[in-house]
């Protein structure tokens, strides 16, 4: 049965058999999202979420040090034509953890978001321009939100190379409920990601709508991407750094009772 869930989701098109699939599986995830929100709201949660962050669902921070200078000896691993995983040692990733979430960041986050996190899974990814004619491929981006996880988790992305024509993520504020028709669409109740190194972003993308762009030729957009899920105590993943080319885990706050985590101090 589960088999052919996933055999039939993995059909994308526009069959019956997939769009049944999807609808089944925006079923589950719609409760395990909510049932996982509530569940944490009651043991984790730390104070109220800050107004503005209620509202829109996305913060911006200044960062203490400028993250560019650390990264100089990734190694670069072309998940496919468009995307480029630059991989991090386990000690260099470590160090990266400890500078950007410091105490006064982690607190930050906390006044904020009203919870402290587990850090579940880390990427910094490359995305290059996709020729008009080939956006038909798999990879293309499209505007989602993400589906298999809690309502209360947060996506921290620190964009290293991206203005406004590297096709910056785009992330629709919590109040805009429809899907966005195209990417350029002019609207106020949106946040472009950009930046050098200096700024993180977090953003909760199971209630707001984001969409990475089509970098210009010639540009492409590099930024870290965390997950974070509610913990009692800040703290990450010891196997962080195995499964950076590897795809994000889903229902994260079900498998966290199976893995083992190192405190951030
Ligand atoms: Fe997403």
């Amino acid at each position: 049965m589960l088999y052919k869930l996933i055999k039939n989701f993995s059909l994308k098109g526009n069959n019956f058999n997939y769009k049944i699939t999807f609808l089944i599986f925006k079923f589950f995830t719609t409760i395990y999202s909510s049932l996982t929100c509530f569940i944490e709201n009651i043991f984790f949660k730390q104070n109220p979420s800050n107004k503005n962050f209620k509202q829109k669902g996305i913060f911006k921070q200044k960062l203490k040090s400028n993250i560019n200078e650390i990264l100089l000896h990734s190694d670069e691993y072309h998940l496919n034509e468009y995307m480029i995983v630059h991989k991090l040692k386990k000690s260099e990733l470590e160090q990266l953890i400890n500078l950007v979430f410091n105490k006064k960041m982690r607190n930050k986050i906390t006044k904020i978001t009203g919870f402290k996190y587990s850090l579940d899974y880390f990427r910094i990814y490359e995305n290059k321009h996709i020729k008009v004619s080939d956006y038909k491929n798999p990879t293309k981006r499209v505007p989602h939100f993400d589906k298999a996880f809690s309502r209360n988790m947060l996506k921290i992305f620190i964009p290293l190379n991206i203005e406004i024509n590297s096709g910056p993520l785009k992330v629709l504020h919590k109040s805009v409920k429809a899907r966005p028709k195209r990417y350029e669409t002019n609207i106020k109740e949106c946040s472009y990601l950009l930046g050098n190194g200096e700024f993180l972003y977090g953003m909760t993308p199971n209630i707001c709508w984001h969409h990475e762009g089509n970098p210009l030729k010639g540009k492409t957009a590099k930024q870290i991407m965390i997950q974070l899920n509610p913990s009692k105590h800040w703290c990450f993943r010891e196997d962080l750094h195995v499964r950076q080319t590897s795809p994000e885990n889903k229902f994260p706050s079900f498998y966290s009772l199976f893995f083992r985590t190192t405190k951030i101090i």
